[in-house]
């Protein structure tokens, strides 16, 4: 695959000398564009010894190419990293003073941008409203990590490891996406397809026509709205404490972000605050009665629901509307009286009725005990509650919550078949979820 590996000019420069490897090793055809800046960090032979290609930072190096059009509209996978403040402001504004920002504008594949920078200037509501502006038109944001940054300091800015972005890189390229922008005015492949010339604007300077690329089979979740729930419901009890439990909710991101990549428009009702993967719509929550109410409503026009949220069985019959008090001079200690929570899961399966439309996906966390095994227990769950498939999660001391790693068996109703997911990351487990969504659109 044809992959440009554009790269600002942050610290982090360093970094993008070993995705290139990693991309150049798995056998892609990579071509670096970095901005002038970036230089001062990597020079141009390190990138052209790597890449095997010349590098310029211009558009007026090999003219004959007319490179600022060519690579852009070539390219199957855009990835810029590390995005500066200022190369992020440029991109938001469809600016086009440099090699790479040309790319940027004519890039019709996928394009990612892995942003690094001081936290003061990530933070700013200037950066955040264009990364907002970029995630809007389908740019893929990979969020910054937290970590050391370039001084003493520490936050939010370090740019993800190279391995972390190959991963993200890969399943781009391996998934069967919709083209960036999703509906350009001029599909570019589409007249060819009806025995018609490609566009001006998209033909190539020597006017032959483009390649039909492989029609890349489109994914049945394309423009299918699928809403996820995430995190733990916390249920207050005076305005200072909760019942909560420890669900980090980054199964439920991994899983918005899988829909996200096979060209699903995706809605997340999540009680945790986590970078949003891009062009996902985020609704807030905190009580398992909030989220009920935005999953009600957020199912209305779905096509696919996902609870995967720890959502609390109970909750405190009442609210103490001032800090519940100790008695002084006594050992007393209040009773906290529970009642039930709704079965948010069970009410969506009952709301749609007969068919399977929308999909619906549960979660389960289970543990084999001395009656029956983990998938005795997963089977009854998902009879019980009705959906079309359950993530039977495999719990015990030690697994699953905050982690990364993950041991799922994927349940269905409509057949006795188990698929095994794991160890593996978050992310490869909401791909093997959405794989067997989109066998029962
Ligand atoms: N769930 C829900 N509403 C609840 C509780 C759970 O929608 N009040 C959903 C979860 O999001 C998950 C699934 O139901 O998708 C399974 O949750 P779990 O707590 O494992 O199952 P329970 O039905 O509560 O069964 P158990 O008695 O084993 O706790």
């Amino acid at each position: 695959m044809r992959v440009v590996l554009g790269v600002a000019g942050g610290i982090a420069a360093y970094k993008a000398a070993s995705l290139l490897r990693l991309f150049t090793e798995a056998g892609h055809d990579v071509t670096v564009v970095p901005t002038a800046a970036a230089l001062n960090f990597v020079g141009a032979a390190t990138w052209a010894a790597l890449s095997g290609k010349p590098v310029h930072t211009d558009v007026w190096s090999d003219i004959t190419e007319v490179p600022h059009v060519r690579l852009g509209q070539s390219a199957d996978l855009v990835m810029v990293a590390p995005a500066t403040a200022d190369l992020i402001a440029r991109a938001a504004t469809g600016q086009a003073d440099d090699l790479l920002t040309n790319v940027l504008l004519t890039a019709r594949c996928p394009v990612v941008m892995a942003p690094a920078m001081h936290t003061e200037m990530w933070e700013h509501p200037a950066t955040q409203a264009n990364i907002a502006t970029l995630s809007e038109r389908g740019v893929h944001i990979v969020p910054p990590a937290s970590g050391r940054l370039t001084g003493k300091d520490s936050g939010p800015g370090r740019l993800p490891e190279p391995d972390d972005l190959y991963a993200v890189a890969a399943r781009l390229l391996a998934a069967p996406v919709t083209p960036f922008p999703p509906e350009p005015p001029n599909v570019h492949f589409a007249p060819q397809q009806f025995g018609g010339e490609p566009p001006l604007s998209h033909r190539k300077p020597d006017a032959t026509p483009l390649p039909v690329p492989d029609a890349p089979s489109p994914s049945r979740l394309a423009d299918r709205h699928v809403v996820v729930s995430a995190g733990g419901t916390r249920e207050p009890l005076d305005p200072v404490r909760f019942l909560g439990n420890r669900s980090s909710g980054k199964q439920g991101y991994a899983l918005a972000e899988a829909a996200v990549a096979r060209g699903a428009r995706v809605t997340l009702v999540t009680t945790v605050e986590r970078p949003v993967p891009p062009g996902v719509r985020t609704i807030s929550v905190e009580t398992a009665l909030e989220m009920r109410a935005a999953m009600h409503e957020a199912a209305d026009d779905a096509d696919v629901l996902v609870m995967a949220a720890a959502v609390a069985d109970f909750r405190p019959a009442e609210f103490a509307a001032h800090k519940i008090k100790k008695t002084a001079g006594t050992d007393d200690a209040p009773e906290i009286a529970l009642v039930r929570n709704p079965d948010i899961l069970a009410e969506l399966v009952e709301r749609r009725g007969p068919g399977r439309s929308p999909v619906i996906v549960g979660f389960a966390a289970e543990t084999g005990d001395d009656t029956a095994s983990v998938l005795d227990h997963g089977r009854a769950k998902l009879a019980r509650k009705g959906c079309d498939l359950l993530v039977v999660n495999e719990v015990g001391v030690d697994k699953t919550f905050g982690r990364d790693d993950n041991l799922v068996h994927i349940l269905r109703a409509d057949s006795d078949a188990v698929t095994d997911v794991g160890p593996a990351p978050k992310s490869e487990i909401a791909d093997a979820v959405m794989a067997q969504v989109e066998s029962l659109l």
